[in-house]
């Protein structure tokens, strides 16, 4: 082992910068490998596109947003738009992936990535690529680890919304209804509800009934509460309903974009009563920024475990935090179905404990 690569794939988050830093520290500092980043995730791959990581050129990146490298959530080496004949069409370009690392003598390929870019992974791990991966993605929805990095500095940033929300949603007697991410999965609504204190939290997992939330808003006013916040996903459902899309990108793998739903549960509400309503999206600053302290540990803690999965021939395997120890775990187990949240579990019971609704009139 000499030559490591490492690329970010999909979407963003926070903490990226600190694994790659880990990766390359770990790898210089202990084992004496050089490590090439290939940049804008999948696709500097099949573009020969890359740079060289050395213990300079990831200095004083651990605590800051995006990632050095660039990403992308729609180049897939396996499906990569490529022009033919002077018309745009989808080709696999894998094998000329798998030739650029050969020329470049790369000998185990570090994938930082969330379910899209995992799937893309062991794909490579299949046709014979030494691959080793990283969970990322704000939505804490990847399998077999009980946390992805990025997570938490999202619920941070959605949390501290709710506080702001709160403040001026009392001062106008108002409800305030503030839509986060997650996709299919209600990890950060959950969560960020708890933390801040929310009177509603609506979760893909759980649909809600637009009577039931009414229902919670009135209680609270009777109970001289003259004002309610709602924390939505962006995936969640009207029982019945379906999930409310954005738009379609179909140069994506994954081409539903979600997001809407909040401004929905607005203006139902609005017709259903004559309880006035605002909306915030929280969109991308849930993405952007600095790792809080928690996500900067456990992304370092995940590059230099990744170092040591590479050395130890751990190939097709994933970093996972599983209680408090860094484990390996097939890619296969992470990507086998998305971690949602259990409607019967512990949080869930927390939250409704604390008389938050989820929307269920239960
Ligand atoms: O998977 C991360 C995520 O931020 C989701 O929460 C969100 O649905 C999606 O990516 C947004 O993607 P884009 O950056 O393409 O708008």
């Amino acid at each position: 082992m000499k030559r490591i690569g490492v690329l970010t794939g999909g979407g963003d988050c926070p903490g990226l910068n600190a694994v790659i830093r880990a990766v390359t520290k770990a790898a210089i500092n202990e084992y004496g490998l050089e490590v090439l980043g290939f940049q804008d995730g999948f696709k500097g791959l099949v573009t020969n596109n890359y740079v060289n990581l050395n213990l300079k050129s990831v200095s004083g990146i651990g605590h800051t947003g995006g990632t050095i490298l660039g990403s992308s959530n729609r180049d897939d080496p396996f499906r990569f738009l490529t022009m033919v004949d002077g018309k745009q069409t989808y080709t696999d370009q894998s094998d000329r992936a798998i030739e650029n690392l050969r020329n470049l003598d790369i000998d185990a390929l570090i994938v930082i990535g969330g379910d899209g870019s995992l799937h893309i992974a062991q794909k490579f791990y299949n046709k014979g690529v030494n691959v080793v991966a990283v969970p990322k993605t704000i939505d804490n929805d990847l399998g077999a680890t009980d946390v992805t990095f990025g997570f938490n500095t999202a619920v941070d940033t959605a949390s501290e919304a709710i506080d702001r929300l709160h403040t001026t949603a009392e001062s106008h007697h108002r409800v305030m209804i503030l839509e986060v991410m997650g996709r299919y999965a209600g990890w950060i609504s959950l969560h960020a509800g708890i933390s801040g204190g929310a009177d509603v939290i609506l979760i893909p997992e759980i649909p809600y009934r637009l009577e039931c939330v009414i229902q919670k808003i009135q209680q609270r006013y009777e109970q001289d509460k003259k004002f309610s916040i709602i924390v939505i996903a962006e995936g969640a459902v009207e029982k019945g309903g379906e999930m409310v899309i954005q738009r379609m990108d179909h140069t994506s793998h994954d081409p539903i974009r979600l997001g809407g739903i909040g401004n929905k549960l607005a203006q139902d509400i609005e017709n259903a009563s004559n309880i006035e309503t605002r909306v915030t999206v929280l969109g991308h600053l849930q993405r952007g920024g600095s790792p809080i302290p928690y996500d900067r540990i456990i992304s370092s803690r995940y590059g230099v475990a990744a170092v040591h999965a590479v050395m130890a021939g751990k190939f097709g395997s994933m970093v996972s935090l599983t209680g408090s120890n860094i484990i390996t775990v097939p890619i296969l187990e992470a990507i086998k179905e998305l971690r949602k949240v259990d409607p019967e579990g512990e949080m869930v019971g927390t939250a409704r404990a604390l008389g938050m609704s989820f929307g269920d009139c239960l």
